[in-house]
């Protein structure tokens, strides 16, 4: 194995070994440790604990110092204040742990994997089937993909399930009318890009509903072809399956545009489910979960009440016998325990649905179906904004399609790229625009937590300062120039040199990544990874403005400060890559 040992549990151990020896009835006492500014690190543990055992923390914390094995990665340890410790790492220290993290054979820069890895079923990028795409999938699309590798990177075995809306009584209205209409889907189907295959659903959907409203006939045919689709009658079954090819093609466009790996085997719609849906039924109603309430089958919760008072039930089956999206959801949760044998299941579904998962999860676990080893958690994502702080609508009042968003975003980074491009082609330039332009857009819903409502704005998120991915990339992109420039001269380690107050930073912040992804992983936090390769990027810069790089004083400090530079860019690379964002070499 050649994950390394982070600096910053190196020194916990040290501290924890040292409070021990001090305190030897207290164990396992945490010293809590954090980075500080004062010195490298502080530790703020020992009042607390020398209240506990009522002796001076002043004189406690004397002890400890006392204790701390000094020399290879402590430098120095001193009592401030009431009773805390200034801890300062030694140079060496910083430098050969980022040695063993740039020599790390995998290529992990020495991030160890969890030690009881898991299954996790996570459910995300779930568009509906005929309808546009709007800025909602995007959330879940992009936040999920970065939970699935920070997880993946963890060593978790993930299974990605992509639940679309491909399943429900718009499907009767949209049969009947192709049935009637056989060749308004006709075409050369390799020819059809994803844009076509939208428009030609969308005329179809239109051109459907126009009927559906307007005439008696149709609705009634319409909705007799809901109960054919339900019971699986093959003619009808066939006309689904177009509209569901159709549209994946669709979606496979936006996605292919969003830089996003789908792939077809994880698309596992609302409708792959339908053979459990009975039954998921009759287990509720036995086992007394669900009870019959004006014919319908339905859950209780003494805490879910409408705004009359009365309570609101869960509906796995309605009085007229059809199963909506609550019978679905439940019975994908028995296939994700009990076939796919899952003990997590993230749901990155939109906020406003967290009333829904809170009811299927607690039905789950008084079915037995969730339990303190399986577990389910809606990674509930907030909504995205206009400038004006209201939902996100176009001036007409529509809902913005994704893809004009994502073609804008591409088309203002191209335009920042080309402006700052110096020896870039007209292909090069759009390649850069597309993984700028992307990439901006994903960092903007990234680096806000989830649950946070955020603002969609271009001009911000292509902007070259501040909190962009376009100034991660572009840090990334100067050290990979320098690197170039060195021709020769490689980067190398020299853990002998002293270092600056800059490149102490930098190294213990570079350090600090394989702590940086346990957390992110652990918390389903993307955010926590863009905070800190921003702040990478930030230490970056101010290393850069003061120590000059190929012009340092001797060919040792250009060795160990190219090798900076490399570590960091590596750090950059993966952390970008683990939010599905690309970090061009040249731009
Ligand atoms: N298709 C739904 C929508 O567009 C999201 C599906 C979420 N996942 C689930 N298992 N219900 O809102």
């Amino acid at each position: 194995m050649a994950s390394v040992t982070s600096l910053t549990s190196a020194v916990h151990q040290r501290l924890a070994s040292a409070l021990s020896a001090a305190l030897p009835e207290t164990a396992d006492a945490d010293p809590l440790l954090r980075r500080s500014d004062r010195a490298d690190f502080q530790a703020n543990g020992i009042l607390a604990l020398a209240k506990k055992a009522k002796a001076n923390p002043r004189e406690l914390a004397t002890q400890v110092v006392g204790q701390v094995v000094t020399g290879d990665v402590i430098g120095n340890v001193e009592v401030s204040g009431p009773g805390f410790l200034n801890i300062t790492v030694t140079d060496k220290a910083i430098t050969e742990n980022l040695a063993a993290r740039a020599a790390d054979a995998e290529g992990r820069l020495g991030v160890p994997y969890t030690e009881q890895p898991g299954t996790t079923v996570i459910d995300y990028a779930q568009p509906n089937v005929a309808k546009e795409m709007h800025v909602g999938h995007l959330r879940s699309a992009v936040i999920g993909d970065s939970v699935v590798k920070l997880l993946e990177f963890t060593g978790e075995t993930v299974i990605r399930r992509h639940h679309i809306g491909d399943w429900g009584t718009q499907f009767g209205m949209l049969i009947q009318y192709l049935d009637e209409h056989p060749h308004e889907l006709d075409h050369k189907a390799a020819e059809v890009t994803g844009e076509e295959a939208m428009s030609n659903l969308d005329r179809l959907y239109k051109a459907a509903r126009k009927l559906f409203d307007s005439d008696e006939e149709f609705k009634t045919r319409a909705r007799r072809r809901v109960v054919d689709l339900q019971a699986g009658d093959p003619h009808t079954l066939a006309m689904w399956q177009k509209f569901v090819d159709e549209s994946k093609i669709y979606f496979f466009s936006v996605f292919e545009k969003l830089d996003m790996e789908i792939r077809d085997p994880d698309i596992v719609g609302e409708s792959g489910y339908n053979d459990m849906l009975a039954e998921t039924c009759r287990l509720l109603e036995e086992s007394g979960v669900a009870v019959r309430s004006e014919g319908a089958l339905c859950v209780f919760f003494d805490d879910i009440k409408g705004p009359d008072g009365k309570p609101v039930p869960l509906i796995v089956q309605k009085s007229d016998g059809g199963y909506g999206y609550a019978a679905t959801d439940l019975s994908a949760i028995r296939d994700r325990v009990f076939n796919l044998k899952a003990n997590s299941i993230i749901y990155v579904v939109d906020a406003r649905q967290s009333l829904h998962f809170k009811m299927v999860f607690e039905t789950a676990r008084r079915a037995g179906w969730l339990n303190d080893d399986v577990k389910a958690y809606q990674l509930a994502f907030g909504t995205v904004l206009g400038k004006d702080g209201k939902p996100f609508k176009t001036r007409e009042g529509e809902t913005v399609r994704l893809v004009d968003l994502l073609d804008e975003a591409i088309d203002r980074a191209s335009a920042v790229v080309r402006e700052k491009a110096q020896d870039l082609s007209a292909a090069e330039i759009a390649e850069r625009g597309a993984q700028v332009g992307i990439g901006a857009v994903k960092y903007a819903d990234l680096s806000t937590s989830a649950n946070r409502d955020y603002k969609f704005d271009l001009d911000q998120m292509v902007s070259l300062n501040g909190d962009t991915s376009v100034y991660l990339q572009y840090a990334y992109a100067r050290i990979q120039s320098i690197l170039r420039k060195a021709g020769d001269v490689r980067p190398s380690a020299h853990p002998e040199l002293a270092l600056t107050d800059a490149e102490r930073a930098l190294g213990l912040h570079a350090d600090a990544f394989a702590e940086t992804v346990a957390e992110a992983a652990a918390e389903y936090a993307p955010h926590k990874m863009a905070a800190y390769l921003y702040q990478l990027a930030s230490l970056y810069t101010s290393f850069y403005d003061k120590c000059p790089v190929l012009k340092a004083q001797t060919p040792e400090q250009v060795e160990n400060r190219l090798f900076l530079c490399d570590v960091t860019a590596r750090t950059l690379h993966q952390g970008m890559a683990l939010l599905g964002i690309r970090t061009p070499e040249r731009l």
